[in-house]
């Protein structure tokens, strides 16, 4: 390979890690949040999910929920991309809805709190309303909201519009290069799972679930609350995500800095408690989208 295909190529990849929340959490971090959930289904979920998964998913939802993020760029899905983030304006520190969810272009309700409502609706009237037919995908509506929950709690996709969520904020995660949204999606969890737990993402899984059913049992069911008993409440997500992204991502991760033990030290506890919640929020989602009983409220 010539000197300048080379070069073509870091171009490319510098360029990849410039668009908003390319990644979204990780692949691991969107495998370990869906593997929690999984742990909180009830029969109804369970056996709707099974139902709805595609064959690749071999009856594991956790199989497929990066699958937004592996198709965001193909033509057909372009549509997508917007939908994994929404950006606040900058050193605000809060999130509104009706000022914050647009894309880049100003329309309205491209953002990831709003697709969160969506695909939860989709699935809801398909369940809900045997009768009427269905529109949608569902398959892709379980996977699009599965992946959704996960990217509203990581903080940085709830980041300021002007560094596009961290993403043109370079720094080093200890002698390697690379920006502070990456830092939060992949890093932290990968130093992690190197750190403390031999390379394996199941450890760290049982780990997390030890926490869930241990030291943080009393706010769990907080965690799981949707306020007025709607379905879904991204909102309240998002708004959690970028006070945390305030009070620890961007806190001491100016431009050119360089993020070792005492950033990662101090930032994993964050990452691990966003990740249950996630998992819990998402299966307590789920739950109440195929739960059988028909809600008064709702008729
Ligand atoms: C949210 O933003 C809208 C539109 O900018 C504004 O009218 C509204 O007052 C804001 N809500 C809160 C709670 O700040
Ligand atoms: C809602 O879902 C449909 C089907 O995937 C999609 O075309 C539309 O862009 C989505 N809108 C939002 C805001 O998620
Ligand atoms: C629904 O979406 C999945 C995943 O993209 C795809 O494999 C499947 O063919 C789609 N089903 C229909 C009926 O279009
Ligand atoms: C990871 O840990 C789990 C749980 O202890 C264990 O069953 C599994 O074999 C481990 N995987 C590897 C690759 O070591
Ligand atoms: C479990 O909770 C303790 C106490 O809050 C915390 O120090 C630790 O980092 C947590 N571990 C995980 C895996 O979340
Ligand atoms: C929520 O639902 C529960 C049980 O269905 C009901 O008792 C409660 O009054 C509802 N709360 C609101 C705010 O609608
Ligand atoms: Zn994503």
């Amino acid at each position: 390979m010539g000197q300048s295909e080379l070069c073509l190529i870091a171009k490319a990849f510098a360029f990849l890690l410039l668009v908003p929340g390319i990644l979204g959490w990780g692949k691991e971090g969107h495998y370990l949040i869906c593997k929690i959930a999984e742990g909180y289904f009830t029969e109804d979920t369970l056996s709707m999910v099974k139902e709805l998964l595609p064959a690749s998913a071999e009856g594991d939802l956790a199989a497929v929920c990066s699958w937004p993020d592996e198709i965001r760029w193909k033509a057909h899905y372009r549509w997508s991309s917007a939908l994994h983030y929404v950006d606040t304006p900058d050193f605000f520190c809060n999130y509104n809805y009706s000022r914050d969810c647009h894309d880049t272009h100003e329309h309205k309700g491209r953002c990831v709190t709003a697709a969160i409502y969506n695909y939860t609706r989709q699935l809801e009237s398909a369940y809900k309303e045997m009768t009427s037919e269905i529109r949608y995908n569902l398959t892709e509506a379980l996977m699009f909201l599965s992946h959704f929950i996960g990217d509203v709690h990581q903080p940085l996709h709830v980041g300021f519009v002007g560094d596009l969520g961290g993403n043109s904020i370079t720094v080093r995660w200890y002698r390697r290069k690379t920006n502070l949204h990456h830092v939060w999606d992949n890093m932290i969890i990968e130093s992690a799972l190197k750190t403390f737990y031999h390379s394996n993402l199941t450890l760290m899984i049982q780990a997390i679930q030890t926490n869930i059913s241990g030291e943080w049992y009393n706010d769990v069911s907080a965690w799981r609350n949707c306020a007025l008993n709607h379905t879904a409440c991204p909102n309240p997500y998002a708004s959690e995500s970028i006070s945390l992204a305030c009070k620890y991502a961007y806190k001491n991760a100016t431009p050119g800095s360089t993020l070792e033990d005492s950033y990662f030290l101090s930032r994993l506890p964050i990452v691990e408690k966003r990740l249950a919640q996630s998992g819990i929020r998402l299966a307590s989602t789920l739950n109440r989208i195929f739960a059988s009983e028909v809600k008064v409220a709702e008729i």
